[in-house]
């Protein structure tokens, strides 16, 4: 189908956890309401290892019937040599490591290269695929250096990643996707051609406040569908252990795509990464006296009582 010029075209550079999950769940409801094309779903490692996120991407689409969206398995680990223990915060499945009556059909996944498939669609369309990038940036970044066409045809990348004002969650002052491979974060800031959008830790945490017992009431599975409540069972379990507000990242970043009103506060800015930090690496370095030219729309606040609306119409559609 060749999308008309309207329609964003997504290339969804995943390490699918639950919130990696919502932010699908409004893309593929998106795609039904023909604001966006899913032209494509690569595979990182991040929440968990790339192993359990292609599983889980598969059978999210399985519940969705959604299967004819092609996946492909990116870059099997970061860049460098963790320096970590997994962090298993969304189960070491990185899906609650719920249990289910069948496998998943991982038969699906392409075998063709993930990259030569990023290429080829983004220089074949020119300015028209956006990269939405919600784990480690890994891939994006081993394509922009594989490939030097690719850079100047991308239409824009969006990111959820690092922070604003040093505020950590993975460690002190560093956001997860970030400090999980923080090369891959400055080689896509310092070599991308194109608008580049970046939501922080601190936009989703500081400034955004769903409370947890909101999520679990109120987006229950009392009136959702199939593909919702297999979300349902993977946060309720894994939010069992008492936490005071829900934030899910990647699904901010997606409604900031879908609903550019939801922004309450975003700026240009110049941003790096911090590579050799004791304690910052993977921070993100803001050139606060504006002596180089911005590479980010830094996006750090949205309204997030416009979310929950968002999300409470959508959770009863698939
Ligand atoms: O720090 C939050 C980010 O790390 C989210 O993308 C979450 O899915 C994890 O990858």
């Amino acid at each position: 189908m060749s999308a008309s010029t309207d329609v964003k075209r997504i290339i969804f550079d995943c390490d699918l956890g639950t919130d990696d999950a919502v932010a699908l769940y409004l893309l593929l409801l998106a795609e039904r309401e023909g604001k966006v094309k899913i032209e494509m779903i690569i595979c990182s490692r991040g929440n968990a290892r790339q192993y359990h996120v292609c599983r889980n991407v598969v059978r999210m689409l399985e519940y969705a019937n959604r299967t004819d969206i092609p996946i492909y398995r990116g870059s099997y680990d970061v860049l460098l040599p963790s320096t970590f223990e997994d962090q298993n915060y969304h189960g070491v499945d990185g899906f609650a490591d719920l249990t289910y009556d069948e496998e998943p059909d991982t038969s699906i996944i392409r075998s063709e290269s993930a990259f030569v498939a990023m290429r080829d669609l983004i220089v074949n369309n020119p300015h028209e695929i956006t990269m939405i990038v919600v784990g480690p940036m890994t891939n994006c970044a081993i394509l922009l250096r594989m490939y030097e066409d690719v850079a100047e045809n991308i239409k824009d990348i969006r990111i959820m990643g690092g922070n604003h004002h040093g505020v950590g969650n993975v460690v002190q002052a560093a956001e997860f996707n970030f400090h999980m491979d923080p090369e891959a974060a400055h080689i896509v800031l310092a070599s991308a051609k194109c608008p580049m959008h970046l939501l922080t830790w601190e936009c989703c945490n500081i400034n955004a406040k769903t409370p947890m017992s909101w999520r679990l009431k109120e987006l229950g599975t009392a009136a959702a569908g199939k593909t919702w409540q297999l979300i349902h069972r993977a946060e309720s379990k894994i939010y069992s252990k008492p936490k005071e507000h829900w934030h899910p990242c990647d699904a901010y970043l997606v409604a900031t795509l879908l609903y550019p009103e939801i922004i309450v506060d975003q700026s240009m800015e110049h941003v790096d990464v911090e590579l050799a930090g004791r304690l910052t690496r993977g921070q993100v370095a803001i050139d606060h006296m504006h002596k180089k030219k911005p590479n980010v729309n830094l996006i750090k606040e949205i309204d997030y009582k416009f979310f929950e609306k968002i999300i409470m119409a959508a959770h009863t559609q698939l």
